[in-house]
């Protein structure tokens, strides 16, 4: 990206400017704000059963929400086994609200969503729709017939809140075969190492999370770890912790963060210039047994609200959650007592939500498996970071690269199968600022290589192999206004692009996922808050595996979609 162009847009920009009024648009009817992604409900099939379970209009203007829960319990006829279960939750905003919310819904203490609010900029209504392939937790919905708890949480830490947000949960439950062509879920890692649904899922939230402040746990910088007894059935043989976070308040944009190594008194830049870097991990009783870098999911009121009308930012309705594969660390979850699983961020500032779920396969042929550690290479992931500042401008670099390999057995009836988990990792994150601070521009690289292996002495049974890579750029200019409000220019590119390959016994089967956006836009700032901007938006959302390839592509400019072309066989949209 060069700063040419940018400063051309800048100056027209600033030509209109004087017969600008910053004021909300006129009302217009209902607007739909949408992520553009793989539709996970089946085309041209109509569900078993739908079950409406939560219908809640989330408090007017009031600062604090406690959590909402609702008891539960399967309709008869309704019952396990399902071929796919997807939840629907339907949100709608009477009011505009300056900040973003992120909101989770529950089962049991079990996370299935975390979500967060479009930009809500206009007087009209608005209304937004997130679905989410939810097979993985089959085993708690399944325990839902004998009763349970639904809860759904809207963060509170942003006082000013549209009039009425109402949010409507429900489930969507499929039986018999699926066809070809919709198989597969849109996240290709989860696909992944899901393509069984666990036996047992164990929450690892806080407790009686369904009163007050709900499941999530909060972490402040220092300690870094939260922690929670887990006891584990001892025939487990297989083993997946997935872990669900958002960044808040300081951490917000954590991955614009340049890296200062002092601060100067009453800079405000200080709270939140920890550098770009975050490590998300967990340990078992004290070990670290894996991590990820977290995918850069960016909230609609982080930068300029209105590159993300109507189309939302990629991960927003369905913030991706991070997976550690488990099984070769059996060894020390199944001696039958409590352990302690610990989850964490590295670098964490104010403040993170965090909650897990350790999904579990059992051994239903014996009442014990066993299992050892064969390797264990102390993970070094290598972190260099390097600052150089002159008064606000300057340059701030993090590279971190790292490769882990852990090895296990565990024998069950299936057999003794070693389980091998290598990871690689490759991290940089570039921020600088010039102009006397009113230029800034933030490169990052966020790739990782991971993969399973099962061997059954020395056959390979199984190989998952998964790919993830990220790349964002972000370049922001302001003007400043003496007495008035700031003038912020944005130009984004950001990607999100899965791959997995999975291998078993002979059968070989792939998927691929590329999400691209393209956003260029304005935004009149006054007191940290957009109060009037426009912008242009480019989304290019493609999916494909061995049965089906699907392709959308929208286009936005200005509040309104100007182009919309999805395709089922990746034909006919032309990516112009
Ligand atoms: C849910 O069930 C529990 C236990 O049966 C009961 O105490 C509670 O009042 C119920 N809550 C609602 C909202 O119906
Ligand atoms: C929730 O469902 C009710 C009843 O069907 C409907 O009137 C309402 O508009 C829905 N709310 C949302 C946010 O979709
Ligand atoms: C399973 O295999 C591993 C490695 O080959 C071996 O060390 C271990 O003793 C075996 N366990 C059992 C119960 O046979």
């Amino acid at each position: 990206m060069h700063l040419h162009p940018l400063l051309l847009f800048l100056q027209a920009f600033t030509l209109v400017l004087p017969s600008v009024v910053p004021d909300a648009p006129a009302s217009r009817a209902g607007v739909e704000l949408l992520d553009p992604t793989l539709p996970p409900a089946l085309p041209a099939r109509t569900p078993k059963c739908t079950v409406a379970v939560l219908d809640h209009a989330f408090a007017v203007g009031v600062a604090s929400l406690p959590v909402v829960s609702v008891n539960y319990t399967q309709p008869p006829g309704c019952s396990a086994p399902w071929t796919r279960v997807v939840l629907e939750v339907a949100m709608a905003a009477s009011a505009p609200a300056r900040k973003h919310r992120v909101a989770a819904v529950w089962l049991d203490g079990v996370e299935i969503l975390r979500t967060s609010t479009p930009p809500l900029l206009t007087a009209a209504d608005s209304f937004w729709r997130v679905q989410k392939d939810v097979t993985r937790y089959a085993a708690i919905l399944s325990r839902l017939a004998g009763g349970g708890t639904v809860s759904m949480i809207v963060d509170n830490s942003a006082v000013d809140l549209a009039a009425v947000l109402a949010a409507n949960v429900s489930f969507h439950f499929y039986r018999g075969e699926l066809s070809a062509s919709s198989t597969h879920t849109g996240h290709p890692g989860v696909w992944g190492l899901y393509r069984e649904p666990a036996d047992l899922v164990i929450p690892i939230s806080r407790e009686h999370g369904s009163y007050g402040s709900g499941f999530w746990f909060q972490i402040s910088g220092n300690p870094h770890a939260v922690a929670a007894p887990v006891t584990v059935p001892r025939n487990t043989y297989r083993s997946v912790l997935e872990i669900f976070v958002s960044y808040h308040a300081d951490d917000e944009s954590w991955y614009m963060n340049p890296l200062r190594f002092t601060y100067n008194a009453g800079d405000v830049a200080a709270s939140t210039a920890n550098g770009g870097f975050r490590q998300l991990y967990a340990t078992v009783d004290g070990r670290f047994v894996g991590g990820h870098v977290p995918y850069a999911v960016i909230y609609s009121s982080s930068i300029n609200p209105y590159l993300w009308s109507p189309v939302t930012a990629i991960g927003t309705f369905d913030i991706p959650s991070h997976d550690i594969d488990l099984t070769p660390f059996l060894e020390l979850l199944l001696d039958g007592r409590p352990h302690e699983v610990a989850i964490g961020v590295k670098d964490a500032q104010k403040y993170w939500l965090l909650s897990a779920n350790l999904h579990l396969w059992v051994d239903r042929w014996s009442d014990a498996v066993q299992a050892g550690i064969v390797e264990y290479t102390t993970p070094t992931l290598k972190v260099n970071r390097n600052g150089q500042w002159h008064n606000q401008d300057g340059h701030s670099e993090v590279d971190a690269e790292g490769q882990l390999r852990f090895v296990g057995w565990v024998s069950s009836s299936k057999g003794n199968m070693t389980t091998t988990v290598t990871q690689k990792v490759r991290f940089k994150s570039q921020v600088s600022v010039h102009n006397r601070g009113a230029v800034r521009q933030v490169d990052v690289v966020n790739k990782e290589k991971t993969a399973v292996t099962t061997k059954s002495g020395q056959r390979t049974v199984g190989k998952v192999q998964l790919l993830m890579e990220a790349p964002l750029q972000v370049q922001t200019s302001v003007v400043r206004v003496a007495g008035g409000p700031t003038l912020e220019n944005t130009r984004l590119s950001h990607q999100l692009h899965e791959a997995a390959y999975v291998k078993e016994l002979s059968a070989v089967s792939m998927s691929t996922l590329s999400d691209r956006q393209e956003a260029e836009g304005s935004a009149m700032v006054h007191d940290g808050e957009a109060q009037w901007g426009m912008a242009s938006t480019r989304s290019y959302y493609k999916y494909n595996d061995e049965n089906s390839c699907y392709l959308r592509t929208v286009t936005t400019e200005e509040g309104a979609i100007k182009v919309d072309m999805a395709s089922r066989s990746c034909s006919a949209v032309s990516d112009a």
